[in-house]
C-alpha cells in the first residue's frame, strides 16, 4: 500500500486543488468541525485543515488526503473529529499573557470581591484555557493576594483533549520564564531546560473538558461564576456563535460578575448587559445588574459641569495624537492610549487600523489580527489594513489566508508591489510556484521604479526601505529561477 511521507512540520507538498468528490466531503468536514466547535476554517484555518488531514491521513497510514476523507465520512468515531478539532485550533498562549488587563484584574477586580463576599467560595472559570498558563497565572495572582486555595474554585476548560494533558503536566519550556518577576519565577521548579509550576500554585486549578459551542455551561443556579475568563477563543468564531457564547457566558455569570476577553475582541453591538471598566491600558466588562426605574427626579438648578477628565479629551485629537506616536515608533505609547477608548469607539475603522499597526509594531500577533479583522469588517475596502492582516496571516504561517486576503488587496489596488511580492511568499510556501514566479515579476515590475502610496506606507509600517524589498524580491526570484 503507498503511504503518505512523514510530514514536516510546515511546507507540506500536496496539492490544494482536489476531485469534485473530494471537495465535497471537505466542505461536509469543515461543516461538521463548525458544527461542533463553533470554528468557522474559511477565516484563517484552511492551511491549518489541509495540514491536520495531511498528518491524521499520514499517522492512520492512508495514501492520500482524498482516502482518508473517504474513510472519515464513513466512520463513526466521533474521536477522530475532535483530534482533527484539536489540530485546527489555535493554542497560542503564555503566561500572564496581557498583564496590564491582568494587573486590572488582581488590582480592582480581586479586592472588591473579596470585600463583597468575605466568608464565601469565589467563582473564576478560564474558558479556553490552552496548555494552562493562563488558569496557572491566574493562581499566581490569588496566591500573591493571599487568597487561599480553599477559598476559590478556579476551573480551567478546553475543547482539545490534548492541550488540557499537557496543560495537567504544567511542565513548559525555561523560556516560559522570560518576562516573569523573581518572585513568580519562584513558583517554579526548573529542571534543565524545563521548568514545573510548583505543587501548590497547581493545586489552585481544575482542568475538565468543555465545549463553547454547546449547551450545558459549568455552573449552577446558587453559585454562578464571579468571574469568567474567554481571553483569544471568540475571535475566530462566526458572530452569531459569539453572541450565543457570550449570552451563555452572561447567563452563568453572578449579577456584577466580571468577563474579561482578549484585547480587541469586542462584544460590541454583539451582546448588551454588560458596561465596561477601563484601566490605564487595558478593560473588562462587568455584568449589569438590572436597575429599577429611578423616581422621578425633582427639577436641578444648572451647574456648571466639571472640568473634563484627561479620558473625555476628544476623541479625535486623541486619535491624531496616539497616531503620531505609533509613527514616531512609541507604539506601546499609542495602544496604552487606546485601548481603553476601543470599547466606547468599536465602531471607529481608524481606531481599529489604528491598534491593529500598534500590535503589529509590538509583534503581538494574535492582537494585531483581531484589530485587522474588526477594521477590515467596518471598512472592507480599505487596501492596507487588509494587507496587515494578510501580512499577519502570513507571519502566523496560515497560507491559505494570507494569499486570500492578498488576492483581494490586489484586486482593489494592482499596483501594490508588496501585496505581490507577499503573495509571491505564501504562493512558494504553498508549493504554487509559477504563481509565485508571476508575482514575484510583478512585485519587481512596481517597486524599484514606481511604488504606489500604499506602498510607502506598508514599508514604513514593516520597517523595510525599498532597496531591502527589492533585493529581497530578486533573490526569492532567483531562487524559483537561477536564470533570471
Ligand atoms: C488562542 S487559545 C487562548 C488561550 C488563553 N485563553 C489565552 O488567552 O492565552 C484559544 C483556545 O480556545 C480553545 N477553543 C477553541 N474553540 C473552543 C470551543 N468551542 N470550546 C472551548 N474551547 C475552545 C482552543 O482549543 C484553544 O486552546
Amino acid at each position: 500500500m503507498t503511504v503518505l511521507p512523514a510530514p514536516e512540520p510546515r511546507n507540506l507538498a500536496f496539492s490544494p486543488s482536489f476531485d469534485e468528490e473530494t471537495e465535497l466531503r471537505l466542505q461536509l468536514i469543515k461543516e461538521r468541525i463548525l458544527c461542533r466547535s463553533g470554528i468557522v476554517i474559511s477565516l484563517g484555518h484552511s492551511s491549518m485543515l489541509l495540514q491536520a488531514l495531511y498528518h491524521r491521513a499520514f499517522e492512520l497510514r492512508k495514501a492520500s488526503i482524498p482516502d482518508y476523507l473517504k474513510w472519515l465520512e464513513h466512520s463513526a468515531d466521533e474521536r477522530e473529529l475532535a483530534r482533527l478539532i484539536s489540530r485546527v485550533t489555535v493554542h497560542t498562549t503564555s503566561f500572564f499573557r496581557d498583564r496590564n488587563q491582568l494587573d486590572l484584574f488582581a488590582s480592582r477586580v480581586l479586592p472588591q470581591l473579596i470585600a463583597r463576599h468575605p466568608a464565601e467560595m469565589l467563582r473564576i472559570w478560564s474558558a479556553g484555557c490552552s496548555t494552562g498558563e493562563e488558569p496557572y497565572s491566574i493562581a499566581m495572582l490569588l496566591a500573591r493576594m493571599g487568597v487561599r486555595r480553599s477559598r476559590v474554585r478556579l476551573l480551567a476548560t478546553d475543547i482539545s483533549p490534548n492541550v488540557l494533558h499537557q496543560a495537567e503536566q504544567a511542565r513548559y519550556p525555561v523560556a516560559a520564564l522570560t518576562g516573569m518577576s523573581e518572585a513568580e519565577r519562584a513558583l517554579f521548579q526548573v529542571a534543565g531546560e524545563h521548568c514545573t509550576v510548583g505543587k501548590e500554585i497547581r493545586d489552585y486549578v481544575e482542568f475538565h473538558f468543555h465545549n463553547l459551542v454547546t449547551p450545558g455551561y459549568p455552573h449552577q443556579e446558587s453559585s454562578p461564576w464571579d468571574v469568567i475568563f474567554c481571553r483569544n477563543v471568540l475571535i475566530y468564531f462566526h458572530p452569531a456563535t459569539t453572541r450565543q457564547i457570550v449570552n451563555s457566558l452572561k447567563d452563568c455569570l453572578a449579577e456584577d460578575g466580571y468577563l474579561l476577553l482578549g484585547t480587541g475582541e469586542s462584544i460590541f453591538q454583539i451582546a448588551d448587559g454588560f458596561q465596561v471598566q477601563s484601566g490605564p491600558s487595558a478593560f473588562i466588562h462587568q455584568k449589569k445588574t438590572p436597575q429599577r426605574a429611578p423616581p422621578p427626579a425633582a427639577p436641578k438648578k444648572r451647574v456648571e459641569p466639571p472640568a473634563p477628565s484627561p479620558q473625555q479629551v476628544p476623541f479625535q485629537r486623541a486619535l491624531a495624537e496616539a497616531t503620531t506616536w505609533l509613527e514616531q515608533g512609541q507604539a506601546p505609547r499609542c495602544s496604552q492610549a487606546m485601548i481603553p477608548l476601543f470599547l466606547l469607539h468599536a465602531d471607529c475603522f481608524e481606531l481599529s487600523a489604528l491598534l491593529g499597526r500598534a500590535a503589529l509594531a509590538q509583534e503581538r500577533i494574535d492582537e494585531a489580527v483581531a484589530f485587522f479583522l474588526h477594521a477590515v469588517q467596518i471598512d472592507s475596502l480599505d487596501v492596507l489594513t487588509r494587507f496587515y492582516l494578510a501580512f499577519c496571516f502570513y507571519l502566523q504561517g496560515m497560507d491559505q489566508e494570507a494569499a486570500l486576503q492578498l488576492q483581494k488587496v490586489l484586486f482593489l489596488r494592482g499596483d501594490f508591489g508588496l501585496s505581490h511580492y507577499y503573495l509571491g511568499l505564501t504562493s512558494h510556501r504553498l508549493g504554487d510556484l509559477e504563481k509565485a514566479h508571476l508575482a514575484y515579476r510583478n512585485a519587481l515590475g512596481i517597486l524599484p521604479a514606481h511604488p504606489s502610496s500604499e506602498d510607502r506606507q506598508a514599508l514604513a509600517q514593516l520597517t523595510l526601505t525599498l532597496e531591502e524589498a527589492v533585493q529581497a524580491c530578486q533573490f526569492r526570484l532567483q531562487q524559483l529561477d537561477p536564470k533570471s
